[in-house]
């Protein structure tokens, strides 16, 4: 058992003296009265305004209207600071490891990779930021102005990232908005909160005091208030658009708050006549079912052209009924308990109610259910109607469509509200070619012959409509944390 009872603001571990809330695994052991039930696994405060209010002041503080330490910091200081921080993660492997199998209940190949490729996203962009072109002279000859542009700085930020991947995606916020010098105010994701807890006394040695503050609790009670004061210079989020907007809602003067959100997506996978099956087959499984499909970037509706539709589905669906349920850290297993304890029924819903639409599902183990998982379900011929269609179900549930027309998908994906990926299957250049140049404009990112995915952490990650808001990677998170600024001077 962890009891989280410090909390780290102003550079300080102080412990926390009020209310504290249970954390729970989804996955069940035996308690003491004999019966399989959620396990307790800690503890972490229930932090309120007056807490928000402190870790607020102590980053403003930290900031001091832009001559604070950490903001004007030497370039290689700051490297050392983020080198510290990234020596002393790297002895924490086992424990955090551990805690992304028992809160969120990703499998342990996903769990060390998970870390691993985080603390490649830290050297990566301590690199990235060396490289970087952040101070410059530039003369405009017609005009005699000089100018010194430099990189610096937005102020601060509150930073908020995702059950799903609360170490990489969070660090994916934090790490570049720090190294830029700007300051944090961190809030964990409800699940997946504990695991931090080991990496605490990092933040604390490696940073200048104020520059991370870490505060726990709701986000109603805690980000709210934060947002309300109007002294927070970046959002950045990875989560939902409706926690997103509620949060902006907050502040009292939208223009002046930059966003860096990464949010829902819907994407499709589309596969042509020619597709070699067996590849699309195994890369859908990939796509849709990784993590149980808890992830913004996971194929979330497939399109199969009428000619192979029969073939794909006999062999998806036999692939989904073979993939292996258990523990996270059961060898082989790829679905695992959904932390969420309301997403079985959420799934069971979407399945019912395409179910009563006409769709059937069509793998023999679809929609079996115990306390805290259900087994994936595919689902087919979706059609408009069903809520599975439209919502994003991030879990295991996979509405299936066929076509005779590509402009049908295509159609589908241009009046969508997201436009995050899509994944294309098919062997013909001549076809895929025109293809790739339409798709390109709709969405963010076009993977041939293979599943949706954020990695490498190098390209860009971003989406158009409601799927995201600014771009993340090693590169471009460094310029999506900072302002280029001059200093002009004329040759008189
Ligand atoms: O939840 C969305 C994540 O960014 C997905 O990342 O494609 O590496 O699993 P991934």
């Amino acid at each position: 058992l962890i009891k989280q009872n410090t909390y780290l603001v102003n550079g300080e571990l102080k412990e926390w003296k009020g209310e504290m809330t249970d954390v729970f695994s989804s996955i069940r052991t035996e308690n003491d009265k004999g019966e399989f039930a959620p396990t307790l696994l800690g503890s972490i405060p229930r932090m309120q305004e007056e807490a928000a209010q402190e870790a607020l002041s102590a980053a403003r503080k930290a900031y001091d209207k832009g001559k604070g330490v950490w903001p004007t910091m030497k370039v290689a200081e700051r490297i050392t600071a983020m080198e510290t921080f990234v020596e002393i993660m790297k002895t924490k492997r086992e424990e955090v490891v551990k805690y992304l199998m028992w809160e969120i209940g990703k499998n342990l190949p996903d769990s060390e990779k998970e870390f691993d490729r985080t603390v490649e996203y830290i050297y990566d962009t301590i690199e990235d930021y060396k490289q970087m072109d952040r101070d410059s002279a530039k003369f405009h000859k017609n005009s005699g102005v000089y100018a010194h542009i430099r990189r610096g700085p937005l102020g601060v930020v509150l930073c908020l990232g995702p059950y799903n991947y609360p170490l990489n995606e969070t660090f994916a916020l934090l790490i570049p908005a720090i190294i830029m010098g700007n300051v944090c105010i961190f809030k964990p994701a409800k699940h997946g909160v504990l695991l931090l807890s080991p990496l605490l006394e990092a933040f604390h040695k490696a940073f200048p005091k104020g520059v991370v503050n870490i505060v726990y609790g709701r986000g109603r009670e805690v980000a709210a208030p934060i947002m309300q004061s109007g002294r927070i210079d970046v959002l950045a989020l990875i989560g939902n658009s409706k926690s997103a907007i509620a949060l902006q809602d907050q502040h009292p003067n939208k223009n002046r708050l930059r966003l860096v959100l990464g949010l829902e997506a819907k994407n499709p996978a589309i596969i042509l006549p020619d597709a070699d099956l067996d590849l699309a087959v195994d890369e859908c499984i990939a796509g849709t079912l990784s993590f149980n499909g808890q992830r913004c970037t996971a194929l979330k509706i497939v399109y199969v052209h009428d000619e192979i539709k029969d073939a794909f589905l006999q062999k998806y669906a036999a692939a989904v009924d073979a993939l292996k349920f258990g523990n996270p850290w059961e060898d082989g297993v790829k679905l695992t308990p959904l932390p969420e304890p309301g997403k079985p029924d959420y799934i069971q819903e979407l399945i019912d109610d395409a179910v009563s639409k006409g769709a059937k599902v069509i793998n023999k183990k679809g929609g079996e259910v115990s306390e805290n998982f259900i087994f994936p379900a595919v689902l087919f011929p979706v059609n408009k109607e069903m809520r599975v269609y439209h919502e994003e179900q991030f879990g295991p549930v996979v509405p299936v469509l066929s076509f005779s027309d590509i402009e049908e998908p295509i159609n589908d994906i241009a009046d969508s509200s997201y436009g995050q990926q899509v994944s294309l299957f098919g062997k013909d250049v001549y076809s895929l070619a025109p293809l790739i140049d339409n798709l390109v404009n709709l969405v963010c990112r076009v993977n041939l012959n293979s599943s949706c995915q954020r990695g490498p952490d190098v390209y860009p990650f971003t989406g158009r409509k409601d799927s995201a808001v600014s771009t993340l990677s090693v590169h471009d998170a460094l310029r999506s944390f900072s302002i280029r600024t001059f200093v002009a001077s004329k040759d008189n």
